[in-house]
């Protein structure tokens, strides 16, 4: 018998029903959709809008449904993760939050947070608890709220962003197929080209951190894309040389959608075909750590047991890395 792997054994997600154009956003700060397309790539975006809604809302709709659809019941998952940036409140966690709303009750949850790449973290970070046979369902959350920390005033920040919830059930499996290996890195002095400057220990809120808008995502365009083209695509191929995977034998590449240049960049270094690629985000945006379950949740029909996957993503932090899996089911 093979050693025991974490699977995914289902995949689910929610995306709010509104969706935020170019046109609207071309209304409300100097830009064009000529200009969102060619520099980022993404036509529309979804937005939860409903009033007292949070991030958990869609985590929980997004458990509910992965729930449903896995034959699972609340009481039998065991450990909950939320990676998120969008947290409902600083504490306590998101995930105590999702769990309580779901129903999850025997189970112990925590959030992550590594910006961009949270869900592959966290993807590690539970991948450990169900190798060691000490948890048998363990249920993973990437859900961001992005439209509560985005500016709608700052032209170079607002086309990017947008709300989602993507969910994973994780379980032990012999077979072979499952999380193969994670390469995961931080590097703390990127922190100042990308971070939200008020709200935290180091400059709590007051009248000035809301007068100066310091609530708000502050993000430096141009060096967090230069590190990110690099480091996705580097470490990426580090993962394809490392396991002896040629182009041919990868079967998707799922990169975090922050911009359509950067997908390709990485795409085009792992000599990869567009078609082998997973890209939404010309529909949903970057919506952060739920960028990758969003993939994996939208190409679920066409993967097949045994499909050999490579997850890689680069955000805040700076934070990036690459997850190589083979896929556990077919298509039901
Ligand atoms: O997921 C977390 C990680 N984040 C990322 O990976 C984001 C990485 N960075 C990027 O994707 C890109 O840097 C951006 C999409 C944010 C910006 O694209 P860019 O090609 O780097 O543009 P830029 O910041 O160098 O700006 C070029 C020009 C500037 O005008 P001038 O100074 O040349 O006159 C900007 O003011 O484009 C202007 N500009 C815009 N023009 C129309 C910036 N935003 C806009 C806009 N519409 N929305």
């Amino acid at each position: 018998m093979n050693k025991i792997k974490a699977a995914i054994t289902g995949v689910e997600a929610y995306l709010p029903p509104y969706v935020l154009t170019n046109e609207e956003i071309s209304k409300m700060v100097d830009t064009s959709d000529e200009w969102i397309m060619s520099r980022i790539g993404i036509k529309e975006r979804r937005i939860l809008r409903e009033e007292g809604l949070a991030t958990s809302d869609m985590g929980a709709e997004a458990v509910l449904k992965l729930l449903k659809k896995t034959n699972t019941l609340p009481e039998e998952i065991d450990l909950l993760i939320c990676a998120t940036v969008t947290p409902d409140m600083q504490f306590p966690a998101t995930a105590n939050v999702i769990s309580d709303k779901v129903g999850i009750k025997n189970a112990f949850s925590f959030d992550v947070n590594a910006g961009c790449s949270g869900f592959l973290f966290a993807l590690s970070v539970a991948t450990k608890y169900v190798e060691s046979g000490s948890h048998k369902k363990v249920i993973l959350v990437g859900a961001e709220k992005m439209s509560s920390i985005v500016d709608y005033t700052d032209r170079a920040t607002c086309p990017i962003f947008g709300d989602g919830a993507g969910a994973v059930l994780l379980e032990p499996d012999t077979s072979g197929n499952g999380i193969i290996d994670s390469i995961l890195h931080s590097d703390g002095v990127g922190r100042k080209h990308l971070h939200q400057k008020a709200g935290g220990s180091m400059r709590p809120s007051s009248l000035e951190t809301v007068n100066n808008r310091e609530h708000f995502i502050y993000q430096e365009g141009q060096p967090v894309f230069k590190w990110a083209v690099t480091c996705m695509a580097d470490v990426a191929v580090e993962m394809m040389e490392k396991h002896n995977i040629t182009p041919e034998d990868l079967s998707w590449l799922v990169p975090h959608q922050a911009n359509m240049r950067i997908i390709e960049a990485t795409a085009n270094r792992m000599k990869l075909d567009k078609s082998k690629v997973m890209i939404n985000i010309q529909r949903y945006g970057n919506t952060t750590a739920a960028t990758l379950p969003l993939c994996l949740w939208e190409w679920e029909k066409e993967l097949k047991k045994g499909d050999k996957i490579i997850l890689a993503a680069f955000g805040a932090g700076f934070t990036w890395g690459a997850t190589y899996l083979k896929w556990a089911y077919d298509p039901v």
